[in-house]
Order: structure tokens, then C-alpha cells, then sequence
């Protein structure tokens, strides 16, 4: 069952709740610009031990009651356009075939046969992802998993320099405008009705995600923890590796529980924000939200959220911003939001190739749209993949791998210029591929490269 809310620009109201929404925005950007309001950084805190839970307390329900008043909903208005895609990326193809919106679906319709439960799948589309995203899931019309499409808000990009909205009339080119970042959740959901429906429905509990997390699967634990404490707000944080440095973060401010993004931290502060020291988790962006808790919020005190703004350049290079805010500042708003501190497997997002690779090389199985690291492998870890910015769009990487590699005893590859993979390719260990300016190489069909660094022109 396949059920899309008209929502947007479709519709002159819709268009004008929209603008009005950008426009308490705006107006909160302006008020902020004049006053300076930056955060004051010797009141953030690391956040108190009560305010990040470990998920090794978390004890398992003894009933599935709570899964009947449970929905699902991807976050799915993004591009990817670090990865150069113009679409959806949720519609790029990742495993078997199939889609990271199929294996969504796979992983929601496992859940709802093994429990006998109806846990409805909602996905927030924005003008640039909506029509990917119908394509691919109007073939589960007539399957036994229910699903929802809304669309986001659309945005007026606006002039740095003049702080005039870019597009001119609301037809205006699609370059003009922007999907105002994934805190627009609560207002979309408000607006386009959906929130009224899932509570029509007896639903209580939204679970939130990127669509690109495929280590997002519904937990029954945290459910229940969420019940048991009688919290209306729960993040998802796992460990921060030196990797992780853009992330947000949780901190205590003024004994408030609070996420801090990069965006927020004072210029001089950004070394204090990246060290793993200080700020020892980040945010996988999954979040439960207590739907009831949610209507009222909104109904009330209303969602203010940080705002982000995103520098960005027109294609003739004129600066402009987008206002735009993240899911996870609602946790202020909502009486007992914490985290709780889940292990990595529960953030595995495809923010580069490098990780599609990973993905969709033999290290990962299947089962039921979820993915297992292959029992084959012999260690804990897995390989540590940097291809070079030959790879960084999505159709160089299509164009450069004949066959993803078997990687399975890999630790770790280095790929760096123009390099070109065959088919049936291994590599093991450590392998390190450079080719220089102005040559190539070419890694011919069948090949094992172990522990090997080839560099230089070389086509073998
Ligand atoms: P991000 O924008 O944080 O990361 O989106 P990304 O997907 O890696 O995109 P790029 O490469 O930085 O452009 C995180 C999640 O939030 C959704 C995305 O679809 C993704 O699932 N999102 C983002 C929205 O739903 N709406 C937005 O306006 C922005």
C-alpha cells in the first residue's frame, strides 16, 4: 500500500504556510545576526552521566505490545551531492539489486511478519528526491507494508551580500530553492497532516533515520527504555573515532541536554569540538520521538530549532545562503531527552564511495534487508577503504570498478589517480595503488594484488 500526501507548492495554501514558515526563520536569522548571539562556549558542557545511557543496560521487552504503536520514517529530501548525485541517493543500488529504499522495506516487511505487527514505513521526500523516490516504491503497492511518501518544504535560497531571496516567483528554476535540512521534519510532518494521522492511528513512537543508515533496523530495547523512563526524546549516539569529526555532538548547557553541530562552534573552539577527548560521542541521527509529546510541542511553545546556515555558490559563483536546522535540536524541547550510546553497527551510512565500496563488497551479507558483517571474515574490524577524488562522484566509481573487488581479507586500500579495476579483482592486506599525474593503471581482470603498492604507469 503506497499512499503519497500532497503537500508543497501543489497547492497555493500549502505554498503560503510554507513561505511563512521560511519567513519565521528569516526573521530569527536577521534578529540573531544583530545581536551577535553566538554560543557561549564556557557554558557547554560534556553532558552528565545520566544523559547518555549505554545501551548494554537496556533490558528486552517481554511483549511486542509496544511495536503496534510504532511507526518508521526515513529522512529522505537529500542529494548526496558530496557523492556528485543529482537524485535521490536512497535510490542508488547497493546490494543484490536492490535500492537503499528496498532494503528498507525488506527490513520493515521482516519486522511486521515475524511480530505480526503493522509498523507503517513514512518517508520525507523533498522536490528534488520525490520523483526517485515513487519510482522505486510503487512496486510495493500491493505488499503487505504500508507506505507513506510527504514532501519537505521548499526554501528560497538567498543572496549573501543583499540577503534578497534568490528565486523571484514561486515557478521559479529548482536552483533557486532548497530543502531547508532534516529538522524541517517537524514541520512537514505537522503540515502535510501526517502527524494527525499516525495519532488517528493509535501510533505513539517514531523512529527517525537517514535514509542511507542501513544499520538503522527497528530496536526493540530502545523502545522499551523509551517507555520505561517515560522519555519523550531519545538520540542515538555511538563512540567518536578520529574520523567522525563533523558530527554533531550532546552537551549539557546550563543543565539542559542540547545537540551541538559544527556550524555552532565558535571558530576559535573548532580543534576543543573535533577532539574525541572532550566530546566523546556523536549523533547517528536515529531518533525516537514521542508523537503525542511531539503535536504538543508544536501546539505550544512551537519547534525552534539552531539554525544552520549553509554557505553555498550559485553556478556564476554568487554567494548565497540556505537557513537550515537538524532533527536532533528538538531533544531541548522534550521532557527527558537523552541519549543513549548504541554500538557503531547502528550507524553505517554511505557518506562517500569509499563506504559504498565497503558495502557492497563481500564484507557484507544480507539477511532480510539488514546487512551482516560475512562470518567469513577473521577480524573484528573492517577494512579501512580511501579512494582518491578519481572516485569521489558516484559515475567516476561506476565507471572505474568492472566488479566491486573481493575484499574480504583486506585490511586496508589506498587508491589515489587514475586507476581502473577489472573483474573478479582480490586484494588482501595492505594494498596501495598511486598512479601519477598524467598516467594510468589499469588492474586487469582476475588479478590478486596481497600486500603489494604498485605505482607509476603501469598496465599490467
Ligand atoms: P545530510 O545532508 O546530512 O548528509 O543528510 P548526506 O546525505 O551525506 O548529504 P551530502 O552529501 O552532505 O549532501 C542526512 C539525511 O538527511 C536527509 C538526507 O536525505 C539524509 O537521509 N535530509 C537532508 C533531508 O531529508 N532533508 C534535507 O533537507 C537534508
Amino acid at each position: 500500500l503506497v499512499q503519497t500526501v500532497q503537500d508543497g507548492p501543489e497547492t497555493k495554501r500549502a505554498f503560503d504556510v510554507e513561505m511563512q514558515s521560511f519567513f519565521d526563520l528569516f526573521a530569527r536569522y536577521l534578529a540573531e545576526k544583530v545581536k551577535n548571539q553566538a554560543l557561549d562556549w564556557d557554558r557547554v558542557k560534556s553532558p552528565a552521566a545520566d544523559q547518555i545511557v549505554p545501551y548494554d543496560q537496556l533490558i528486552a521487552p517481554k511483549t511486542k505490545d509496544a511495536l503496534s504503536k510504532l511507526a518508521v520514517l526515513k529522512v529522505n529530501g537529500g542529494l548526496g551531492t558530496s557523492m556528485g548525485m543529482t537524485g535521490a541517493k536512497s535510490a542508488l543500488e547497493v546490494k543484490d539489486d536492490m535500492t537503499f529504499l528496498d532494503l528498507t522495506v525488506r527490513q520493515i516487511e521482516h519486522l511486521n511478519t515475524t511480530h505480526r505487527v503493522d509498523v507503517p514505513l513514512i518517508l520525507m521526500t523533498s522536490f528534488n528526491t520525490h520523483d526517485d523516490t515513487l519510482r522505486i516504491i510503487k512496486k510495493y503497492a500491493n505488499q503487505q507494508v504500508r507506505i507513506t511518501t510527504f514532501n519537505q518544504s521548499r526554501y528560497p535560497r538567498i543572496y549573501t551580500e543583499t540577503l534578497l531571496p534568490v528565486p523571484k516567483t514561486a515557478a521559479d528554476d529548482k536552483k533557486n530553492w532548497y530543502p531547508p535540512g532534516h529538522g524541517d521534519l517537524y514541520n512537514a510532518l505537522l503540515h502535510s497532516g501526517v502527524l494527525d494521522q499516525l495519532l488517528a492511528e493509535g501510533k505513539e513512537y517514531l523512529f527517525v533515520s537517514n535514509s542511507d543508515n542501513l544499520g538503522a533496523v527497528v530496536d526493540e530495547k530502545i523502545l522499551q527504555h523509551m517507555i520505561d523512563t517515560q522519555s519523550e526524546f531519545i538520540m542515538e549516539v555511538t563512540d567518536k573515532t578520529k574520523a567522525d569529526v563533523k558530527g554533531g555532538t550532546l552537551i549539557d548547557y546550563d543543565g539542559t541536554v542540547r545537540l551541538l553541530e559544527v556550524a555552532q562552534v565558535p571558530s576559535e573552539h573548532i580543534e576543543d569540538f573535533k577532539s574525541v577527548r572532550k566530546f566523546k560521542i556523536f549523533n547517528t541521527n536515529n531518533i525516537w520521538i514521542h508523537l503525542p509529546a511531539l503535536k504538543h510541542v508544536m501546539e505550544t511553545d512551537g519547534m525552534e530549532l539552531e539554525i544552520i546556515v549553509n554557505p553555498k555558490a550559485m553556478d556564476d559563483g554568487t554567494p548565497v545562503v540556505q537557513l537550515e536546522t537538524a532533527a536532533g535540536a528538538a531533544i531541548k524541547h522534550f521532557k527527558n531527552g537523552h541519549g543513549v550510546n548504541v554500538p557503531r553497527s547502528r550507524f553505517l551510512p554511505v557518506k562517500s564511495c569509499s563506504d559504498l565500496l565497503l558495502i557492497k563488497s563481500d564484507i557484507y551479507s544480507l539477511e532480510h534487508g539488514t546487512l551482516v558483517i560475512n562470518p567469513s571474515r577473521m577480524f573484528e574490524t573492517t577494512p579501512v577503504i580511501k579512494l582518491g577524488d578519481h572516485f569521489k562522484k558516484i559515475q567516476q566509481f561506476q565507471k572505474r570498478f568492472k566488479k566491486i573487488p573481493k575484499i574480504l581479507e583486506l585490511d586496508h586500500l589506498t587508491v589515489t589517480g587514475d586507476v581502473y579495476f577489472g573483474r573478479n579483482v582480490t586484494l588482501r592486506g595492505t594494498v596501495i595503488v598511486v598512479a601519477n599525474e598524467g598516467q594510468r593503471i589499469d588492474i586487469p581482470d582476475g588479478c590478486v594484488l596481497e600486500n603489494r603498492l604498485l605505482s607509476g604507469n603501469l598496465t599490467m
